[in-house]
């Protein structure tokens, strides 16, 4: 649950708030002055502040500058009426995330604090990557115990000590928003803000703006100064996400802030001074934009300092058990349950798989099957068609392969079955596994299925089979069934 502290001595707006944020994941506490709401803070630890700038009593700058004494971290958003933007702005160079303007605008109030949420998570959710596969009170880890990955948890353990430059690369959903997290939480400037910018999700035009404010007039609609992330984040940490997406202008003032600190507004004159450290991060193969001349070469080595390679999951496979396991107690734990078991043949066909989206992609299937199994097993029919309908182990060779493609894809698409081919297929399988008995070795997979299905009914799971009850029963004790199933 997020914690809302709302600051401000307007009856109507306090009575606004409630309506809005009347949602079970929002606990919203309100104080009606600035002394009330600095009382509040050390016993409630809101996750975000949101506070009018003209109050009766403290002023909401004042309350400010107080607030940060106290937490160098704590989000604030504040809130202004028109005409009063410059203490807005007073307040974006205090540190506050963002302002909103009075009468409020419903669902851009809404955004701007889920993106303070999110901020105010990335900052207090510590990332770790000490091995805590075992343990139950860790909030957010860092699984991976292939060669990969402890060579990033080596290198994130030896930037602890460090305010280089870190350059994270790796492709989609291999993790590298939260080994850049992790970095931050091991480093010296873990008590300091830390402020994710997503490159490519700003447009081109925007993101200098963005980054370093502007003058008021800087552009066409360049109403009113802005404050940008650099100077926000003064002795924080910026994690700038997907940097290939920058033009060569941007990265000109990214070079100048890297190599001497110095940056100006767009549109300004006056040069500023900030001391922040930069984490960025790309999936994009930096060495072929700067060989393009998309990207500068003295910025590519600037940023290139230190190097966190990340490795696709397909080159990690042995972390792809570990994973799962992870992701099953993360979403049990979400919906108060007890994690779902996952039956062996399913948990092979994940680790076969060659994931192109990563572990984000991992993370949806296996959230996925949470929900779709029926029971308390994940089975292979509950992972998306791609995955469930890989050949059987050992066949991913040519030959008997396209006929259990065909067999499982005419299975999954309801049309008819080649029964041939499903023949060909078990054959080659039970041949392939070195299995000297074919017919019992297929026999004890049907067997196992159809137990599964009637969850261990074994009256009905007979009646599929189209064997007796007693011939059932003397199968699973000759197949050592009971045991099999007995472990999931
Ligand atoms: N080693 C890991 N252990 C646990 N969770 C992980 C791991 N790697 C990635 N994840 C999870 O996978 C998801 C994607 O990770 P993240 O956003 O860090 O990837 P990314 O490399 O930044 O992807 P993109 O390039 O798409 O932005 C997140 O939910 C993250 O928590
Ligand atoms: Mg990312």
């Amino acid at each position: 649950m997020d914690k809302l502290l709302l600051i401000d001595d307007e009856a109507d707006v306090q009575y606004s708030f409630r309506r809005i944020f009347d949602q079970p994941e929002i606990q919203l506490t309100t104080a009606d002055s600035g002394e009330e709401g600095l009382k509040l803070i050390p016993r409630l630890k809101p996750d975000l502040v949101i506070m009018d700038v003209r109050m009766g009593g403290m002023s909401g700058l004042e309350t400010l500058r107080r607030l940060r004494q106290m937490d160098a971290k704590q989000m604030v958003i504040m809130m202004t009426a028109y005409g009063t933007t410059q203490t807005a702005i007073e307040a974006m160079k205090l540190g506050a995330y963002d302002y909103l303007l009075k009468p409020f605008d419903v669902p851009r109030l809404k955004q701007v604090v889920l993106d303070a949420l999110k901020a105010a998570r990335d900052m207090r959710q510590v990332v770790s990557y000490q091995p805590l596969l075992e343990s139950e009170d860790y909030d957010l880890g860092i699984i991976g115990r292939s060669q990969g990955m402890q060579n990033v948890f080596k290198i994130i353990g030896q930037l602890a000590g460090s305010n280089a430059t870190a350059l994270i690369t790796g492709e989609s959903g291999t993790g590298k928003e939260l080994v850049a997290r992790a970095i931050y939480h091991h480093s010296q400037r873990n008590s300091q803000t830390f402020l994710a910018i997503n490159c490519a999700a700003i447009p081109e035009n925007l993101l200098e703006s963005e980054l370093f404010g502007h003058e008021k007039g800087a552009f066409t609609g360049a109403a009113a100064q802005r404050i940008g992330k650099f100077e926000q984040c003064n002795h924080g940490t910026i994690f700038l996400d997907e940097i290939g997406d920058m033009t060569l202008s941007t990265q000109a003032k990214i070079l100048r802030v890297l190599q001497s600190g110095a940056f100006e507004r767009v549109g300004g004159n006056q040069s500023l001074q900030v001391d922040v450290r930069v984490i960025a991060a790309t999936h994009k193969p930096l060495e072929q934009a700067v060989a393009a001349r998309e990207f500068r070469e003295d910025l590519f080595y600037r940023l290139n300092v230190v190097r966190v390679p990340i490795p696709p999951l397909r080159e990690r496979r042995d972390d792809i058990p570990l994973l799962v396991n992870y992701f099953l107690k993360k979403f049990a734990q979400a919906q108060g349950r007890a994690p779902k078991s996952i039956l062996p043949a399913a948990a092979e066909l994940l680790e076969r798989f060659h994931w192109p989206g990563n572990v984000r992609e991992l993370e949806n299937v296996v959230q996925r099957a949470t929900v779709m199994a029926k029971g308390d097993v994940i089975l292979p029919g509950d992972l998306p068609p791609e995955i469930s309908s890989l050949p059987a182990a050992g066949l991913d060779k040519p030959g008997p392969a396209p006929a259990a493609k065909a067999a499982a894809a005419a299975a999954a698409g309801g049309g008819l079955l080649d029964w041939s081919a499903v023949g060909r297929t078990l054959f080659a399988w039970a041949r392939q596994e070195g299995k000297l008995k074919v017919l019992p070795a297929v026999e004890r997979e049907l067997i196992i299925q159809a137990l599964l299905e009637t969850k261990g009914n074994q009256v009905q799971a007979a009646k599929l089979l189209g064997i007796t009850r007693s011939t059932l029963r003397k199968r699973v004790e000759k197949f050592k069934i009971k045991q099999e199933l007995a472990i999931q």
